[in-house]
Parts: structure tokens; C-alpha cells; sequence
């Protein structure tokens, strides 16, 4: 087993067919609906850059998968399609492609809040070790788009039921702000600071080039 986790590029695009069995075979398993997605879709989504790959280079083969969607403008980003092979489970293969997905989606989108629905134990203990906190579906995306995602879902008659505020899925969310470090904090207070000060400075400016003017008409 040579494992290696990379971001995807286009020449992975030829995994993608690959990638939309693992995810359909695991989500018959479980029994559970999922967001169906296109191997063109997944293909696009690797072609730019927005997924990570694990590949077993001994044997040519993709064994993970994960990939990044926007929604709400850029305002929300969900890391969708989390896949492991069933022969490389358990040896935290599916930690390592979350990591990677999750520094990947706050590289690419720095002010976004990054956020997932799930009943799997496995991914909440994933997402909380990251720095997700559970929360109600208010604190979510309110884009239709993704929310028409569960429509394959056989709870869905459970979200319509309670108009889209709770289902079986626990909401997680990282809200980037609230995991801001010290140094991060104090480059935004002085760039405030900074800006309140040009602010009085030019208003300072205005003020005197006014009066200078009256003197002059005077
Ligand atoms: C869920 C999945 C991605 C986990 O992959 P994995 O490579 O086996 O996970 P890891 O070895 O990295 O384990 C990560 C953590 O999850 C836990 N975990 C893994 N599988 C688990 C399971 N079936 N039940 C409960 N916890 C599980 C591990 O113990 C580990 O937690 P720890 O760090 O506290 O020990 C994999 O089982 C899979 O592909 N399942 C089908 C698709 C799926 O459910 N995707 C998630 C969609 S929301």
C-alpha cells in the first residue's frame, strides 16, 4: 500500500467515473440518499483544483476522494463526496483527505464558512477535531441548490416536514472568524485603526482648506 494524498489536477480527471461508483456503491450500502453527482461534474471539480485525491500508486488505483462546493456567493463552502475505499479503511486515510480538503477550502476561500450535514460519527469526530461546532440548519446555507441536494435522501420527508430547520443530519459549522488567531486580530484592529485615523485626518484636512478658503474670500 503506497498511498499518496495530493490536490487534484486534470490529468485525475480519468478517476472520475472511479470516484462516482465508490461514492453510489457506499451510499447503497448505508442506505442512505446522496447528493448523485455527474463523473462530468466530479471531473470539472478536479480540473480546478478543487478536490483532493488519494491515489495507490502501486497499484494505479483511487482509493479517497473529497472535493469543494460554494454556495450562498462564495459565502458558505461545503467539502463534499467524502470517499475512502473499502480495503483502506481505518488506517486514517479519510482524516488525512479532510485535513487537506479543509486547509484547501480556507486557502481558496478565506472569509467563507466552511460547513457540512451529516449522521455519520465518523465525520463529526472529524469535522470537531478541525474546529467545527454542531449547529441548528438556521446557522447554514439558505441556497436552495443545496438544500434540493437531499431531495435523493430517503429522510427528505422529515426536512420538508419541519420546513428545512432540523432533519436526522447534524449540522457542523467553522465559522473563520471566530477561529482567528492573536496576530490576525491585531492586523485587523490596526488596519480599523488605521482607516478611522485617515478618516479624521482627511476630515481634518477638509476642515482647514474650508476655512482657508473663507479667510482667502474674506
Ligand atoms: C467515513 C469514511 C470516509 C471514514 O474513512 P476512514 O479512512 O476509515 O476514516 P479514518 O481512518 O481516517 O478515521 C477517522 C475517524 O473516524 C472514526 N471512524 C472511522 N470509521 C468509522 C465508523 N464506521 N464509525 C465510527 N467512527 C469511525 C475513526 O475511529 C477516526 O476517529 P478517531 O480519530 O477518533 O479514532 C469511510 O468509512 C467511508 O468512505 N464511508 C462511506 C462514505 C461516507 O460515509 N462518507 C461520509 C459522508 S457524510
Amino acid at each position: 500500500m503506497n498511498v499518496r494524498i495530493s490536490i487534484a489536477s486534470a490529468p485525475h480527471a480519468v478517476y472520475a467515473a472511479r470516484i462516482c461508483e465508490l461514492i453510489n456503491e457506499s451510499a447503497k450500502q448505508r442506505g442512505t440518499g446522496i447528493a448523485s453527482r455527474t463523473p462530468e461534474y466530479i471531473a470539472q471539480k478536479i480540473r480546478d483544483g478543487k478536490a483532493v485525491i488519494a491515489i495507490d500508486v502501486g497499484v494505479n488505483e483511487v482509493v479517497g476522494f473529497s472535493y469543494i462546493e460554494t454556495w450562498g456567493h462564495g459565502k458558505f463552502v461545503a467539502n463534499s463526496g467524502l470517499i475512502v475505499s473499502p480495503d483502506y479503511r481505518h488506517i486514517g486515510l479519510a482524516y488525512k483527505i479532510k485535513k487537506k480538503i479543509f486547509n484547501l477550502s480556507r486557502q481558496k476561500f478565506p472569509q467563507a464558512r466552511i460547513f457540512g450535514i451529516t449522521t455519520g460519527l465518523a465525520v463529526m469526530k472529524m469535522n470537531s477535531s478541525l474546529g467545527y461546532v454542531p449547529v441548528t440548519f438556521s446557522e447554514l446555507t439558505a441556497d436552495e441548490e443545496f438544500w434540493n441536494g437531499c431531495k435523493g435522501c430517503r429522510n427528505y420527508d422529515i426536512l420538508q416536514r419541519n420546513s428545512y430547520r432540523m432533519c436526522l443530519c447534524i449540522g457542523m459549522l467553522y465559522d473563520p472568524k471566530k477561529h482567528q488567531s492573536f496576530y490576525q486580530r491585531l492586523i485587523d484592529l490596526v488596519r480599523r485603526h488605521n482607516l478611522r485615523a485617515q478618516r479624521l485626518r482627511f476630515r481634518w484636512w477638509m476642515r482647514n482648506r474650508r476655512r482657508k478658503g473663507r479667510v482667502e474670500n474674506y
